[in-house]
């Protein structure tokens, strides 16, 4: 029945597009862009099996376009007028000079829905308030001590008896699914000082990041629909939302879980077990009081599920396309080893081709594609555009990461040394330029983290592993609001023996 319900919704679907289809063609260029092409980029959003790339196809538009392309005629389709831009300043003016304009919006806050009432979905006062307090916690001393030892104590004591175990057996395992179980288990003991223990040689499946997963890619179908179209769609209970509702029940039943044998572990008076002597971030900055007194269960239940949606799915995706790329590159895999041989794995801060090596995955392949912002007055963009309240203005972070104007003529190419001064330092770049963590006032809240997080775990098994990745495995992006890889990264671990 529910199959019928949906081949009679997506043939509906389907003429009503081939009829807008004809009056696409009949009309003119979009800002020299033929329909065409803006035709085929949406298509392969709605049906992302079609061999297509549509990122890619992105920025080539945006290049064409000089950066910016106001899509009137797609409001019959999403509701909303959406303008489509690539340029920094326009990126600037968005994301800071006139922030106050450009709140994330209610659509989105529906979107995301299932992380709750957090700081991703708030906007303006409850925005500030939000921020402030998890601000609080993610710059303070003992929060950097804590994560840090975490991390640490998670990769000698989880992630290395597992590459051993898969090195011994020559298993072909999904690198993707290690990286994922390792932060997600960082994420949990960071939070609740709790260790769910995904990451195992038994290979646990792991539903928590399965849900997460089908929910932010229930979260990009919305945000490519009508809505009234998904929300016909959740009523019916078909497709990405019937997944949904499902990742929705297993998140609230996986934090149940954790957060009793939490409790139970406090009444014990075990939870200094291995290596965690601390109770999470809230206890630990004595941030915990106030939050713990104010908030309600739900309240708790949002903000533990934000953070870790924040950690993980960024971080582990990062991760994975990082080991993906320097397979591809063995040159760049040599300087890695012998930067991490020349100092020592785990003094972190002195690793600069191993922090541009990731900047690069992160240019290249960032784990948020796009910004969304609504626009809540009229407005004149620095490129000359001028747009209506309520126009959605999409940052196209992953197209801008591919375009000559900002990166030069190499800039589909990996190279890592473009992250490196004349002086062996970081190059800075502006955050309207590469917004990867985004900018301006919610700029991410981890990027120190995530970096000690990824270079920590990316060092550790440069330096102890060989990674060889399986012959022809397909390297293609999800069609989701975070750019995992659809089919994983099977690859085997060699020990080198060091
Ligand atoms: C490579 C890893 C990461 C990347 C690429 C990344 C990227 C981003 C981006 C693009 C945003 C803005 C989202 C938007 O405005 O729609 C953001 C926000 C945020 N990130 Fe990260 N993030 C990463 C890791 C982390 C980690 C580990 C944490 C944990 C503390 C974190 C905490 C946050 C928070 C709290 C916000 C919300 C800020 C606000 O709205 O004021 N992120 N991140």
């Amino acid at each position: 029945m529910d199959s019928f319900i949906y081949s009679i919704l997506i043939i509906s679907i389907l003429v009503f597009i081939i009829i807008r289809l004809i009056l696409f063609f009949a009309s003119k260029s979009c800002n020299g862009v033929p329909q065409k092409r803006l035709l085929l980029a949406m298509l392969s959003l709605l049906f992302p099996n079609l061999d297509v790339s549509v990122h890619d196809r992105t920025a080539e538009m945006l290049e064409r376009s000089k950066g910016t392309i106001h899509i009137h005629q797609y409001s019959w389709f999403t509701g909303t007028k959406v303008l489509l831009t690539s340029d920094p300043a326009n990126v600037c003016h968005v994301l800071s000079t006139n922030f106050s304009n450009y709140p994330k919006g209610s659509k989105w806050r529906e979107h995301v829905d299932v992380l709750g009432d957090t700081l991703f979905s708030a906007d303006f006062k409850e925005w500030e308030k939000e921020r402030k307090t998890v601000r609080s916690f993610t710059s303070h001393h003992k929060f950097h001590q804590a994560t840090t030892k975490i991390v640490w104590d998670r990769i000698q004591t989880g992630l290395i008896p597992v590459l051993q175990h898969a090195s011994k057996l020559a298993l072909l395992v999904d690198l993707q699914d290690l990286f994922q179980k390792l932060i997600l288990d960082i994420a949990w003991m960071t939070s609740i000082g709790y260790n769910p223990n995904f990451l195992g040689i038994e290979f646990r499946k792991d539903p928590f990041s399965v849900a997460l997963e089908d929910a932010c890619e229930a979260a990009f179908s919305r945000f490519l629909m009508p809505h009234s179209l998904w929300k016909l769609h959740r009523w019916l209970g078909i497709g990405k939302e019937k997944k949904l509702k499902h990742a929705w029940q297993t998140i609230d039943r996986v934090f149940a879980d954790c957060i009793s044998k939490k409790q139970e572990e406090s009444a014990k008076g075990e939870d200094h077990q291995e290596g965690c002597n601390f109770e999470g971030v809230y206890c630990v900055t004595g941030e915990d009081k106030a939050f713990r007194s104010a908030a309600t269960r739900k309240g708790l239940r949002d903000n533990i599920v934000s953070f870790i949606f924040a950690t993980q799915d960024t971080t582990s995706s990062v991760l994975t396309w990082f080991f993906y790329s320097v397979a591809k590159h063995p040159s760049v895999q040599a300087k890695i080893r012998d930067e991490i041989f020349k100092n020592n794995p785990q003094e972190l801060n002195k690793l600069v081709y191993l922090h541009a090596a990731l900047c690069e995955t992160l240019r290249l392949f960032p784990p948020g594609p796009v910004l969304s912002r609504i626009a809540v007055e009229p407005d004149t963009l620095p490129s000359g555009h001028r747009i209506n309240g309520n126009t959605n203005v999409v940052i196209a972070v992953h197209a801008m990461g591919r375009m000559t104007s900002i990166w030069g003529d190499d800039c589909h190419e990996f190279k890592p040394e473009r992250w490196i001064t004349a002086q062996g330092e970081i190059t800075r770049v502006s955050h309207y330029q590469f917004p990867a963590f985004s900018a301006g006032p919610r700029i991410c809240l981890g990027k120190e983290l995530a970096f000690m997080m990824m270079k920590a775990t990316a060092a550790t098994i440069i330096y102890n592993y060989d990674i060889e990745i399986q012959e022809d495995h397909p390297a293609e992006p999800k069609s989701s609001v975070v750019f995992h890889m659809k089919h994983g990264l099977m690859a085997r671990i060699n020990s080198r023996g060091t």
